[in-house]
């Protein structure tokens, strides 16, 4: 019994690594910033700089690799790290991605780069194809798919993060003196998370749809090739556990089973994590029972898409668009009512056309960037860059031409502010073109070791960290490019999801250069701003207090105003703040 158990255990492994594809050999590379100020001769499709985007994106997440590397490792200044993650409980949990500038992990935040990666990739999957970059996509997901596997030991175990944000928030240094302890917490039966149960649910779902078919969900457009029906059947499995250990268990949210990741990413809900795992779940099980389920659960939540906005926090709409798609592409899962269709086409366009329109929350920077106040402070371009990739998917699916088209051009005008067609003439990418960031919040890119000191130690980053999109200017469009503002300059996992799948779209739609091919060298030298930006790395206001005093009482104004506006969860979790001194 023994031997055979274990035989077919290796044989499953065995089958699994076998069924990646093959990496390029040679390897691809990123090329050096000054490639991306070069003009194409003429309009051509695929369009190699395109191309060139959609493979420092993936690149960077290589870039973030935690565990084991393998010799296929490109990243040639990383090395093996935190091999021991999961020793506290006695399990395997090396591997995966570290979330941002820092060395945790964090499930839930990765869970929605992946689902949303994964949905991008079934949209438009030919643009991976045509870029050659599929098999680095099928690495880069798998390489966080296995690890989200190990994260989920049994069917009501989700380890939720690994590392203690107090302890990671004191290290500023490479990939060799990660700060220790790293806990591994969890939540299970009887401490459960429904939005990151649910949430890693939908991702494993969205990827096992990915990889289990070739069914287009957009018409013109097909997935990534990169079918694995072994792969997909095991990624569906532990999505549907982790959807039953979701709503099966108490509700709550994962915060109130597991104190510690409240100040990393605390939740503010779990509705739409739920309905946006039941539609993935419709989508990669052909269930319509799980589409049934999907609008009951809407419904029952009575939930709305009116004013929310798009991040790893809040994917409520996404739901709209996904319905759409389903009811519109897949009526064999969605039974395709008209009446049905009109009603999330509704939802859909009532969203979009608030924000065309200016009614909604969000407003437009003088620079053009779709602004959230409080959403957008910590992270600019990524509401911006989540709503533009909803729109793009939604508008071939748009109620009249007219909509279509207002809606890809507006989506059309966010990316190209994100490629440098902004007021700072840069594009938020490093490593793309010399107008690029060189100054990102990230310990390992930047070869310092000195949390007292991180602009200055060293001055010149010492590692290019190819693809990493930044979090963004500030409301008046400035940017700054200082290493220790982690508000602008911090990258993570989350932030360049929604800019992979557009560019992977910009593969297959444009025949032009992205944007910053037309910027002259040292555009963005002659605007960059001097001094220091007034966010929340960088408090201002002069009021004469100490650093500690000024953000102690910048988060109780803060706090206090947004109880009125009924966003006090959201903020209060102080995302990402790498500085080191706001949480001792
Ligand atoms: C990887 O290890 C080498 C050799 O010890 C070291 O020089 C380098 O800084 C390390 N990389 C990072 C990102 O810490
Ligand atoms: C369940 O989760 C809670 C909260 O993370 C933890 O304290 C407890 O040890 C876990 N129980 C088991 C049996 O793992
Ligand atoms: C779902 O249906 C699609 C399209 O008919 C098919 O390609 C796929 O294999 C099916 N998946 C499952 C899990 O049955
Ligand atoms: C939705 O609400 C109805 C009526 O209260 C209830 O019977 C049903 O069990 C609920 N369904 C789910 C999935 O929560
Ligand atoms: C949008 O609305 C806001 C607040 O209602 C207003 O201040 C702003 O000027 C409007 N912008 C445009 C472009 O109409």
């Amino acid at each position: 019994m023994k031997s055979r158990f274990s035989l077919a255990t290796l044989s499953l492994a065995a089958g699994l690594a076998n069924a990646a594809l093959p990496l390029p050999n040679p390897p691809w590379m990123p090329p050096p910033a000054s490639s991306g100020a070069q003009k194409s001769s003429a309009p051509q499709q695929p369009n190699a700089q395109w191309s060139t985007l959609v493979g420092d994106l993936l690149y960077f997440y290589e870039a973030q690799r935690s565990g084991n590397l393998p010799s296929t490792n490109r990243v040639p200044w990383r090395n093996s790290s935190a091999t021991s993650d999961g020793s506290d409980l006695g399990i395997d949990l090396t591997g995966g991605y570290y979330d941002a500038g820092d060395y945790i992990k964090c499930t839930y935040p990765m869970s929605w780069a992946m689902t949303s990666i994964c949905w991008g990739a079934i949209d438009n999957g030919q643009g991976y194809d045509q870029a050659k970059q599929t098999p680095y996509l099928d690495d880069m997901l798998r390489w966080g798919l296995d690890w989200l596997i190990k994260a989920h030991p049994n069917p009501n175990t989700l380890v939720v993060q690994v590392g203690d944000g107090d302890i990671d928030n004191n290290y500023w240094g490479g990939d060799q003196h990660i700060a220790t302890p790293r806990p591994s917490f969890v939540i299970n039966a009887t401490n459960p998370g429904t939005d990151a149960a649910s949430s890693a649910a939908a991702a494993f779902a969205a990827c096992s749809a990915l990889y289990g078919s070739s069914t287009p969900l957009a018409s013109g457009s097909t997935p990534a090739s990169l079918r694995d029906p072994a792969y997909a059947q095991t990624l569906l499995t532990h999505a549907n556990q982790l959807f039953s250990f979701a709503t099966n268990t108490r509700f709550q949210t994962y915060q109130t089973a597991v104190p510690a990741v409240a100040d990393v990413y605390a939740s503010s809900g779990f509705h739409d994590d739920i309905v946006l795992a039941s539609l993935f779940l419709a989508l990669a099980g052909n269930s319509s029972s799980f589409f049934n389920l999907a609008e009951t659960y809407y419904s029952n939540f009575s939930m709305t898409v009116t004013d929310t906005i798009l991040n790893w926090d809040d994917k409520t709409p996404a739901i709209p668009v996904l319905f759409t798609q389903l009811l519109s592409q897949r009526q064999d899962i969605s039974g395709g009512s008209q009446k049905d269709l009109n009603t999330w086409q509704g939802r859909a366009e009532q969203f979009f056309d608030r924000i065309l329109n200016n009614k909604s929350r969000g407003y437009l920077t003088k620079g053009g960037l779709l602004y959230y106040d409080g959403d957008s402070n910590d992270a600019s371009l990524n509401p911006a860059l989540n709503i533009a990739m909803i729109m793009f998917r939604y508008a071939p699916l748009a109620s009249s031409s007219q909509k279509t088209n207002d809606y890809q051009t507006f989506a059309k005008r966010q990316l190209d502010y994100a490629l440098g067609k902004n007021p700072m003439n840069a594009p938020y990418v490093v490593g793309v073109n010399p107008n690029a960031p060189t100054n990102p919040h990230s310990a390992m890119a930047s070869g310092g070791n000195d949390i007292n000191n991180i602009d200055t130690n060293p001055v010149q980053t010492r590692n290019v960290i190819y693809g990493a999109v930044v979090g963004g200017p500030s409301p008046g469009d400035l940017f700054y490019d200082i290493r220790s503002d982690w508000v602008e300059t911090e990258v993570a996992l989350d932030y360049n999801a929604p800019f992979l799948t557009l560019a992977a779209m910009g593969v297959s739609k444009y025949s032009d250069d992205p944007f910053y091919t037309s910027l002259a060298d040292g555009a963005y030298a002659s605007v960059k701003p001097s001094g220091k930006p007034c966010d929340d790395a960088f408090p201002c206001g002069g009021s004469g207090l100490s650093r500690g005093a000024t953000i102690a009482i910048a988060v109780i104004v803060t706090l206090v105003g947004l109880v009125l506006i009924g966003l006090l969860v959201r903020f209060f979790m102080l995302r990402r703040a790498k500085t080191g001194k706001l949480f001792v």
